[in-house]
């Protein structure tokens, strides 16, 4: 009698305190919700399509669509990325560059090379985490690479069209200057985080793009 007397203080104790923890945060706009498979907290939020209200920086914005959260690139939503895992602990996002995903997924008869580096397409908060990413190189050429014989090079399957190449490069040091001119071609830069052993296979470049790349992020200020 007395224990289960003790059991229901306890728990009436502790949901009082969740309640005024939800409230001291803002009617729980904080609150951690779930999409997909994710659970999505500090700094990240969902808005609430009801209140409409606004639940902090708008980098920190994450939309579920379809159980997939999504974070927004410089370009908007549509060319945003999804999360595929989160580390709130070392500030770590796994994710996938959907446009380029969905070009490469469509591109048996026409060719899809991605045409913007990864780097133009995020800003502060987001960093391309430069230790853990390795560089996957696309090339659209006007004509043949000279480098052609280059058997790093690997050309896309595209079709009847050619000129499309990728390699793997090396680690993404994000300072995005690597030595990848080729003449006549124009190069495009995408993190990806390769095989567990560390490997980049340029062939499979499909999967690789779908396995998707290290994103660390700086905590907003406080008070934001
Ligand atoms: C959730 O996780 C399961 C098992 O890991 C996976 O098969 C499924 O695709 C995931 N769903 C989403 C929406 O990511
Ligand atoms: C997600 O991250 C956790 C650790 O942060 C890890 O244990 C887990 O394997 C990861 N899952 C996937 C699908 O990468
Ligand atoms: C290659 O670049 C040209 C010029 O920017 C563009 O018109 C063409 O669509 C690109 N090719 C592919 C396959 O993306
Ligand atoms: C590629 O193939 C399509 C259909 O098979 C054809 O219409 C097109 O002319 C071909 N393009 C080139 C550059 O050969
Ligand atoms: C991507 O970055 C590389 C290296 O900085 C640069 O040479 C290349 O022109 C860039 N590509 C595009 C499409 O902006």
């Amino acid at each position: 009698m007395a224990l289960s007397c003790w059991f229901f203080w306890a728990w009436w104790l502790s949901l009082m305190l969740a309640v005024t923890a939800a409230e001291e945060q803002g009617e729980g706009c904080s609150a951690p919700k779930i999409c997909g498979n994710l659970t999505i907290s500090e700094p990240f939020w969902l808005p609430d399509w009801e209140t409409g209200r606004s639940c902090g920086s708008l980098d920190f914005e994450v939309t579920c669509f379809k159980g997939t959260p999504i974070i927004r690139s410089v370009y908007g939503l549509k060319s945003g990325f999804a999360i595929i895992n989160i580390s709130y602990e070392e500030r770590s996002l796994r994710v996938v560059d959907q446009h380029n995903q969905e070009a490469l997924r469509a591109s048996s008869n026409r060719c899809h090379i991605p045409s913007r580096n990864t780097s133009v397409k995020l800003t502060p908060p987001f960093k391309i985490n430069p230790v853990f990413n390795m560089d996957l190189i696309f090339y659209n050429c006007t004509k043949p690479p000279a480098a052609h014989q280059d058997e790093t090079l690997v050309e896309m399957r595209c079709g009847n069209e050619s000129n499309a190449f990728v390699r793997a490069g090396g680690r993404y040091d994000g300072a995005g200057d690597g030595d990848y001119a080729t003449e006549g071609c124009q190069a495009t830069v995408v993190p990806v985080l390769g095989e567990s052993s560390g490997e980049v296979d340029a062939s499979n470049y499909e999967e690789l793009i779908s396995g998707g790349f290290l994103l660390t992020w700086q905590s907003p200020p406080a008070g934001t």
